[in-house]
């Protein structure tokens, strides 16, 4: 399996970061973009640069690369994942302004029907926002907001980090154990 993946600059590197460690486990061929933002919030949340990130993929690239491989669609994926995805992003993505590689390769994505997972971080969220989401949403892009769940019981912080990680490697129906799927009581 060949996946893109992008970390771009909300809060919730740790997302992205705990992806890669898993994309990596897993032996699955990562193409990674982290954008100059990303790199500002992965300092700060983490402690963590660039190079940290990029020591997890297979391949990785500038973000203005625009000779990229996955700048067309000739080169074949089994699709994309944005995580975190900034509301910057989404709305580039939205509009097809393509104007760096995330942006470029999310629209040859969406272009070649691929699978696009992106996991949006803002909060509150406005209209705006809102309606880019539904834009994304109703082209078939997965979107699977950072917002983990309580009902497998987490007791520390990795346990929410694994279940919003386990939901976006649900949409590529890649088997894990990262939380405890629901079972009644
Ligand atoms: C510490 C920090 C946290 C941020 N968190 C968010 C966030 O959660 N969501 C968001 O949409 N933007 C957030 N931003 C703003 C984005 O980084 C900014 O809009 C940037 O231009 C996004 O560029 P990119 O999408 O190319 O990474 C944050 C910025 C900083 C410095």
């Amino acid at each position: 399996m060949r996946l893109i993946v992008a970390i771009t600059g909300a809060s919730g590197i740790v997302y992205g970061k705990r992806l890669l460690e898993v994309l990596d486990e897993k032996k699955i061929e990562v193409h990674l973009i982290v954008s100059k933002a990303a790199e500002k919030v992965a300092k700060h949340e983490l402690k963590q640069t660039k190079k940290d990130l990029e020591k997890l993929a297979t391949h990785t690239y500038d973000e203005h690369d625009l000779n990229a491989p996955c700048m067309s669609g000739s080169f074949q994926t089994d699709g994309m994942i944005i995580v975190p995805c900034t509301m910057k992003t989404l709305a580039g993505i939205a509009s097809g302004y393509a104007d760096n590689l995330i942006l470029r390769a999310a629209d040859v994505t969406i272009k070649e029907h691929r699978r696009l997972v992106i996991v949006p971080r803002e909060t509150p969220l406005s209209v705006i926002h809102l309606r880019n989401m539904l834009i994304v949403a109703e082209l078939g892009v997965f979107v699977v907001p950072a917002m983990p769940a309580y009902y497998h019981n987490p007791t520390k912080l990795d346990d929410l980090v694994d279940f919003v990680v386990g939901k976006i490697l649900d949409c590529f129906g890649i088997e894990h154990k990262l939380y405890r799927r629901w079972k009644s009581p």
